[in-house]
């Protein structure tokens, strides 16, 4: 066990964890921020998603001890206060969600994609949401909703 302080949603953190543990299990059990998902594991589905440094991130095969003094963002850090985040209001607008399990990774790869090119193509959009599965297929309003967003 170490302790790793962490900077998350502009808050410090510590937790006393083995080296090798996910980002994703320190963030649920150690910290209590649970709007992270697990799903698959092995960085296949995309539930799991953070930002590190910006960057979407599977936090699942994520150590902990790689994190360092990286800005880390998880679903709980988007909104300011009571005011959701841009690309979670056209979330709600759109009505994406169906059984809702994948949508806290699928916002985080779209903010991810949006910070970096605020106004991307359907291709673009596709190509930067195609590692999220979404059982309920819900694939289209995600479409819509980070078409929404964008500017
Ligand atoms: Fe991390 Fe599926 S839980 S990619």
């Amino acid at each position: 066990m170490a302790i790793f302080k962490l900077q998350i949603n502009g808050r410090s953190y510590e937790a006393d964890v083995e080296p090798d543990t996910p980002l994703l299990w320190v963030l649920r059990d150690s910290l209590g921020l649970v709007g992270t998902k697990y799903g698959c594991g092995i960085a296949q589905c995309g539930a799991c998603t953070v930002h590190v440094n910006g960057n979407a991130m599977r936090s699942c095969v994520y150590p902990v001890s790689a994190v360092g003094n990286a800005a880390v963002t998880t679903i709980e850090g988007l909104a300011k206060g009571d005011e959701l985040h841009p690309v979670q209001q056209a979330w709600d607008e759109v009505d994406v969600a169906q059984c809702g399990y994948c949508q806290a990774g699928q916002i985080m790869s779209a903010t991810a994609l949006l910070n970096k090119n605020p106004n991307p193509s359907a291709e673009e959009i596709d190509n930067a949401m195609n590692g999220n599965i979404c059982r309920c297929g819900t694939y289209h309003r995600i479409r819509e909703a980070v078409a929404l967003a964008s500017t």
